[in-house]
């Protein structure tokens, strides 16, 4: 990470680790837009009351919302990238009721009438490896090579449950009854079927461990419709059955 920050990219803007804070900060935001710069998006874009349920910045007396800041800065980027479920897809943020009425970084762009290519980086939150991979490529390569929702296929191009350690219990039919056991968890809800990513290669906390690994079903975190559309994430009535 501190190579990636010290000697591959330029960090001028991110509103929790910016060294300046206030108007400086946001200044050095504007500064940026008469760069060639990669916009990175994280978190849904709340568009309720025009934006206020966000507000990103206090600038010379007038307040910035996230919606401004992201459509400002969209306008100019090289390339654009949503990191996290709720970025990419609408995720927690976007599920009904919706009440701050979010969208997606896309849809948002979209309904802007900024029709601007969007990679997107889901999962919650997102793998370092996929935000430094994906941004080490822009800079190297270009465009990496992307599925139609636009996320990178080198990271989201088969199912937790195609490279899954449980697999093997999965093709003989032989399932666990709770949380502890070592068996495959689809019948506790575990959503690695339908969810594209690599987690059980890639891992987490330096490749030290995963949700499977550390006993948890895959709850789809990063798959579209997470987190209302692929509820639940577990069936207590198969737990009481067995
Ligand atoms: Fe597939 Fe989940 Fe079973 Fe792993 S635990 S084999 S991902 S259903
Ligand atoms: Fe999320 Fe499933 Fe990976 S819950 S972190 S996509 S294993």
């Amino acid at each position: 990470m501190a190579f990636f920050l010290n000697n591959m990219v330029s960090l001028e803007y991110q509103n929790s680790i910016s060294p300046e804070q206030g108007e400086k900060a946001f200044q050095k935001l504007l500064d940026t837009l008469n760069t060639e710069f990669i916009l990175i998006v994280d978190g849904a874009i709340s568009i309720k009351d025009n934006g206020l349920y966000n507000v990103v910045a206090n600038y010379k007396g007038k307040i910035i919302t996230g919606m401004e800041a992201v459509k400002m800065t969209a306008e100019k980027a090289k390339y654009i990238i949503a990191v996290g479920t709720c970025a990419s897809y609408g995720g927690i943020s976007a599920a009904s009721p919706n009440e701050a009425e979010c969208r997606s970084l896309k849809q948002f762009l979209q309904e802007s009438g900024i029709g601007k290519q969007v990679i997107i980086l889901p999962g919650c939150p997102g793998n370092p490896d996929w935000i430094i991979g994906t941004i080490a490529n822009l800079i190297e390569f270009g465009v990496p090579e992307l599925d139609d929702e636009g996320r990178p296929i080198v990271f989201y191009g088969t199912t937790i449950h195609d490279n899954c350690e449980r697999r093997s219990y999965f093709d003989k039919g032989i399932f666990a009854e709770k949380l502890d056991d070592k068996e495959c968890m689809f019948k506790l809800g575990c959503k690695g079927p339908i969810t594209k990513v690599d987690c059980p290669i890639r891992r987490w906390n330096d490749t030290d461990n995963w949700p499977v690994g550390n006993n948890t079903p895959c709850i789809g975190c990063a798959q579209k419709g997470f987190a209302k559309g692929i509820e639940p994430f577990i069936r207590l009535s198969d737990i009481k059955k067995n």
